[in-house]
């Protein structure tokens, strides 16, 4: 992996990351050098962390996974690493089959002083959930793994609210869970550094609202056609809130890891 912007230094290891180990084979010094470019701020901070195809897809039949490489997997654990929550949309944690977050073998050291993991937040009007899957069901606990957070507003079911509480924490919400109530619910309960994974419709809701700060996305080195969903499900977006700054390309096999932070800051 090497850095084509701001300037030209190498990543950790003279080598480009080999194709086939998972994150957790990296080496450790690569890692550090990542968590150390990605830090956040200290203070309350919302990174998204999203992929598209180089023509703008954001899936490939119907998941972000086949767009994704080695090097966007490393980083992608290395944000989770660094993070207090994870923030998904219930569609992603569906048609992704979420699961809790699971550590990494550097992540004790990139997390010491905090909890082993940071939980899964979904937010979902409907709490249409598997209540037995990978996220809530009784086998996914266990391990130290973070209880999820549900964010949830008042048309859900009476019944799943209940249901849902015994397995993960339940916040309910007004008629809609804005935006702005989801991340100060979060902050809430201390998380200052919040990482959303997607998707497209609670990307579009942050950015609308102003609430997005950083946007880390990989760009994959592949076509998709226009039949696929973008990595935003917004008709258009405010004039103003959508201006963005380069802050860092790294390139690994075709695959640009770039970190965009909101215009002005
Ligand atoms: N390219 C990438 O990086 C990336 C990342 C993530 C996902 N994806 C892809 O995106 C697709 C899913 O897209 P999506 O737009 O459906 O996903 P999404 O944004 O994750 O989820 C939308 C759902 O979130 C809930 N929600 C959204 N806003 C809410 C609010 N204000 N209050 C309460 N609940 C709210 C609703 O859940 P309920 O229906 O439960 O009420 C809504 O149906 C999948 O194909 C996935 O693979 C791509």
């Amino acid at each position: 992996m090497r850095e084509i912007f701001p300037g030209s230094a190498r990543l950790g290891t003279a080598d480009p990351l080999p194709g086939q180990p998972g994150a957790a084979d990296q080496p450790g010094d690569l890692i550090d050098e990542l968590a150390a470019r990605y830090a956040y701020p200290d203070r309350l901070w919302v990174r998204a962390n999203m992929i598209m195809s180089v023509d703008g897809a954001g899936a490939v039949a119907g998941r972000s996974g086949g767009l994704s490489g080695v090097a966007d997997r490393l980083v992608f654990s290395v944000l989770r690493s660094l993070a207090d929550v994870i923030l998904v949309g219930a569609g992603t944690a569906r048609a992704e089959n979420y699961g809790r977050a699971r550590p990494g073998n550097l992540w004790p050291r990139l997390r010491a002083g905090r909890a082993v993991t940071p939980p899964i937040a979904v937010l979902t009007r409907r709490l249409d959930l598997d209540l037995r899957g990978r996220l809530l069901g009784d086998d996914a606990a266990g391990d130290d793994l973070a209880r999820p957070i549900i964010l949830t507003t008042r048309a859900a079911p009476a019944a799943k609210v209940t249901a849902a509480a015994k397995v993960a924490d339940v916040i309910v919400g007004t008629d809609d869970m804005s935006p702005a109530a989801a991340i100060d619910a979060l902050a809430g309960l201390g998380h200052k550094k919040i990482l959303t994974e997607g998707g497209p419709t609670l990307l579009g809701q942050l950015v609308t609202a102003g609430l997005l700060d950083e946007l880390c996305l990989t760009v994959s080195p592949v076509l998709e056609g226009a039949q696929a969903t973008r990595i935003i499900a917004a008709p258009s977006l405010p004039p103003g809130q959508a201006g963005l700054r380069l802050a860092m390309v790294l390139e690994d096999a075709g695959f640009l890891l770039t970190r965009y932070v909101r215009a002005g800051s």
